[in-house]
């Protein structure tokens, strides 16, 4: 039951750590067919691909290119070009504002050097401008959150529009959205996805969808603009409940969900008139951010089984 779901999770979290088990996933034939469900491909050409078909079908979108643990300036510094380049194509295929981006500051240099990845993050936020659009900054594992904050108050002086992710899980994250649940401020607020220890994060899955619940209501009954991050039906009719309740029509707060979980769910959102944003990862990098999406979800695995067991 729950212990053995607990873990399951732990030990992919380990793996999602380990380049020896990334080797052998990457190679494993079976892996391709479980990759195209949840990323849109490798390329700047892919991405634009599933954005027009995302934007086609009445949604909005956010991009992510794919990185994580880049440990040199040239790494973070192709990062910031890929996102220049993207911006670029997107403005002149008029798929702004409809798509913005969003942006791991890891894959940016914060690891190494907080200035660079400052520096990265607002050449990226001068590129979105020029584009008509808007950037928000994911959120990774909890001794980044500070320093991540702190970005988001330098960018925003001169991008006010600049979103933060706000994970459910953490125990300071009631008081981070009370912080900025303010006008023009922009929050996602997710779960979150990586193993955080009891003393920062709460560890049941009740407790995180309480908390979910309680930050929610401060996002929703302020004045900024939420971005309600989640698949977890509870959570989407609460949302629903709040919109009404709080009278935000379509343009005052969005429902988001990454790409390929729950496509029909979207599209009924859709059809009820609501604004939803797909969170579309592309790139070759994309082992870390598929284990997350398994760690999470039996059901994940099972599709991994099942891609395994038919070749
Ligand atoms: P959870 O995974 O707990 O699922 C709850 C329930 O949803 C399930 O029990 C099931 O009922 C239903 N469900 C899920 N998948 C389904 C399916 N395929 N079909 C039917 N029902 C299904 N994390 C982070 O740490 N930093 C970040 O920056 C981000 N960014 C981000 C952006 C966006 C747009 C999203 C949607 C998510 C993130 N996340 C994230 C990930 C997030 O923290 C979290 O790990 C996942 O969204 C999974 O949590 P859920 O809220 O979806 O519920």
């Amino acid at each position: 039951g729950r212990y053995a779901r607990l873990m399951l999770r732990s030990v992919i979290l380990a793996a999602s750590r380990s380049s020896q088990v990334e080797r052998l996933v990457a190679t494993a034939p079976f892996t391709r067919d479980v990759v195209r469900r949840f990323v849109a491909g490798a390329g700047t050409d892919d991405a634009l691909r599933a954005t027009r078909e995302l934007v086609a079908d009445g949604q909005a979108v956010t991009l992510d290119h794919l990185g994580e643990d880049t440990v040199t300036p040239e790494q973070a510094n192709a990062t910031r070009d890929e996102y220049l380049k993207l911006l670029r194509l997107l403005g002149a295929a008029s798929l702004t504002p409809a798509a913005e981006v969003s942006v791991k500051l890891s894959a940016l240099g914060q690891m190494f050097d907080e200035q660079l990845a400052y520096d990265n993050a607002r050449a990226i936020c001068v590129a979105a401008d020029a584009a008509g659009t808007t950037v928000t900054l994911d959120m990774e594992d909890h001794t980044t959150t500070d320093s991540t904050l702190d970005i988001l108050a330098r960018l925003r002086k001169d991008f006010p529009s600049t979103g933060a992710v706000l994970q459910a899980y953490l125990r300071r994250t009631e008081s981070d959205c009370r912080e900025l649940a303010a006008a023009g401020s922009r929050v996602r607020l997710c779960k979150g996805a990586y193993k955080e220890p009891e003393s920062v994060a709460y560890q049941s899955a009740r407790e995180v969808d309480k908390s979910y619940v309680r930050c929610l209501n401060v996002l929703m009954s302020g004045d900024g603009y939420p971005m309600l991050a989640t698949h977890d039906p509870r959570l989407i009719a609460i949302g629903e409940d709040r919109a009404r309740w709080f009278d935000r029509g379509p343009d005052r707060f969005e429902f988001q969900m990454l790409y390929g979980i729950r496509p029909e769910e979207q599209q009924r959102l859709v059809g009820e008139g609501y604004t939803v944003r797909t969170y579309v990862p592309y790139g070759d990098q994309w082992y870390g951010y598929l284990m997350r999406r398994l760690a999470e979800r039996p059901a994940n695995l099972a599709f991994f089984g099942r891609a395994l067991i038919s070749k």
